[in-house]
């Protein structure tokens, strides 16, 4: 073989072993296409993974599906963030309350999933702006006729998800002598449960995902009075995590601006028909 034939066949041997080498999976890891770069004005994150966090009990913004996928309207955006921030999110579906104390002690970078903006909130993590405006609601079933609004809950148990927004207001409205008596469960599947075994009488849950437990249990829930709060949504990373919240933020702008936001509000709130 001469030299020059040689070196050519060197050559072709090393890219098979750098092609054999990108094919290779890494621990944890799918093999994943080569990342493409960040959008336009978007912050590049380098194609890095992303560990997310959600609790994916919380229709219609985190669920599983029949085939135990996770879906829903955070899952699709935090896809959407990571495809214009060129990341690569790798979603668990964890317990609620473990969420913000995995994210403080870096077992995730970022979480997702329903959550409000609270001020105490802002003293231990970070949030992106705001993705969505939701209000708590009151949720019983199809056939209850005693409650019409907040004011009917004073002699009634109310259920909530522990640790949420909703279990702070209900707390609240018990010690104001609104509520007779609140339970709290781990998630909001089993509060949901709870009210259509008439363990309880009402559910206190964000107006989506009460719009989602409707959906899910075809006649057999209602929202019933006004919607009792007005809070906003928003993605946490690790306090002082600059880098990630600005490139998130950069992101949502981008989507709103381009319709992304509400084509995935038009399919989770309007379309979405769960099986
Ligand atoms: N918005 C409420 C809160 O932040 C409830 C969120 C519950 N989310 C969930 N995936 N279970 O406290």
């Amino acid at each position: 073989m001469s030299r020059r034939r040689s070196a050519a066949w060197w050559g072709v041997l090393g890219l098979m072993l750098l092609a054999l080498a990108g094919c290779a999976p890494r621990a944890g890891t799918q093999a994943t296409p080569a990342a493409s770069p960040a959008a336009a004005g978007v912050p590049d994150l380098g194609g890095r993974t992303l560990r997310v966090a959600t609790d994916a009990t919380y229709p219609p913004f985190e669920m599983l599906d029949e085939q135990k996928n996770l879906i829903g309207y955070d899952i699709d955006l935090i896809r959407e963030i990571c495809r214009l921030a060129n990341c690569r999110p790798e979603i668990r579906s964890v317990a609620w309350e473990g969420i913000l104390p995995g994210v403080q002690q870096g077992d995730y970078d970022v979480a997702i999933s329903g959550i409000t903006i609270t001020p105490e909130r802002e003293q231990r993590v970070d949030f992106t702006e705001p993705y969505i405006e939701v209000g708590q609601v009151i949720l019983v079933r199809a056939d209850e006729t005693r409650i019409q609004g907040a004011q009917d809950l004073a002699d009634k148990t109310v259920a909530v998800q522990l640790g949420t927004t909703n279990d702070e207001l209900a707390t609240r409205m018990q010690r104001e002598r609104q509520i007779r008596e609140v339970r709290r469960y781990r998630t909001f599947d089993l509060a949901v449960a709870a009210l259509l075994n008439r363990d309880v009488d009402a559910v206190i849950i964000d107006s989506v995902a009460g719009q989602g437990f409707i959906a899910q249990n075809p006649g057999r829930l209602k929202t019933v009075g006004e919607r009792l709060t007005r809070e906003q949504l928003g993605i946490v990373v690790r306090e002082g995590n600059t880098e990630l919240r600005d490139a998130f933020n950069a992101a949502l702008r981008a989507l709103k601006q381009d319709g992304t936001l509400d084509r995935l509000y038009r399919k989770w709130f309007e379309e979405w028909k769960p099986k």
